[in-house]
């Protein structure tokens, strides 16, 4: 009988199969391309978790960026539409229309004090209108029917029903307004003409009706 050796099949190695394969050390990998990969596994439908982070990082991340383009471009369109409306200071009229004469009784009228800053005076030769500024230091006096004088609440001042100063430390008495009668009749003030006392007795500072 030979000696020669028959071949067996060798048997699995349990002890070398069951152990674990060893894992070579990983390159580190640049943020960029990690992002890259995460949406390259994001649009395949793939990923690890830390794949899905980094593409929620990624949205929000463009999502502040696109609402800084947003809104730097909202605030140069603001600034051109504002360039084109400048800021412009709309102030009451200064001529107007304020009835017809048979409209005034003898006295004063208050009825334009809160619009037009004026009193409509009707005396015996006509009607003049007062500019209802204080010549002390600008305030509204009221009128005060009763006492038959305006009073100015500020520091006191009292005018007459002409406009002259009698009481208080204003300086001088009240301005009057250009007032004239149009085609129609109607009276018409200018507050841009006013008449201080030295000038009273300029035609346009009164209308002889
Ligand atoms: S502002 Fe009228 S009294 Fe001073």
């Amino acid at each position: 009988m030979s000696s020669a050796s028959v071949d067996t099949p060798s048997q699995p190695d349990s002890t070398t199969s069951k152990s674990s394969p060893t894992i070579p050390p990983q390159p580190l990998v640049p943020l960029r391309d990690r992002l890259l990969y995460s949406n390259k596994a994001r649009t395949q439908g793939a990923g690890t978790g830390e794949d899905r982070d980094l593409t929620k990082d990624v949205k929000s991340r463009r999502k502040i960026v696109w609402g800084m383009v947003f809104g730097f471009i909202g605030a140069m369109t603001l600034a051109s539409v504002k360039f084109f409306f400048p800021r412009v200071l709309f102030e009451p009229k200064t001529r107007f229309g304020i009835g017809f004469p048979g409209d005034f009784a003898m006295g004063v009228d208050t009825r334009y004090q809160a619009a037009f800053r004026i009193w409509v005076v009707r005396d015996a030769q006509g009607i003049f209108v007062l500019f209802a500024k204080c010549t002390h230091l600008g305030c509204t006096p009221d009128w005060k029917e009763t006492d038959n004088k305006f009073k100015c609440p500020c520091h006191g001042s009292g005018f007459d029903m002409e406009g002259v100063n009698f009481e208080g430390p204003a300086p001088r008495p009240l301005d009057r307004t250009m007032v004239e009668l149009d085609a129609s009749g109607e009276i018409i003030v200018d507050k841009a003409v006013l008449f201080p006392y030295e000038q009273w007795g300029d035609p346009r500072a009164r209308v002889n009706v």
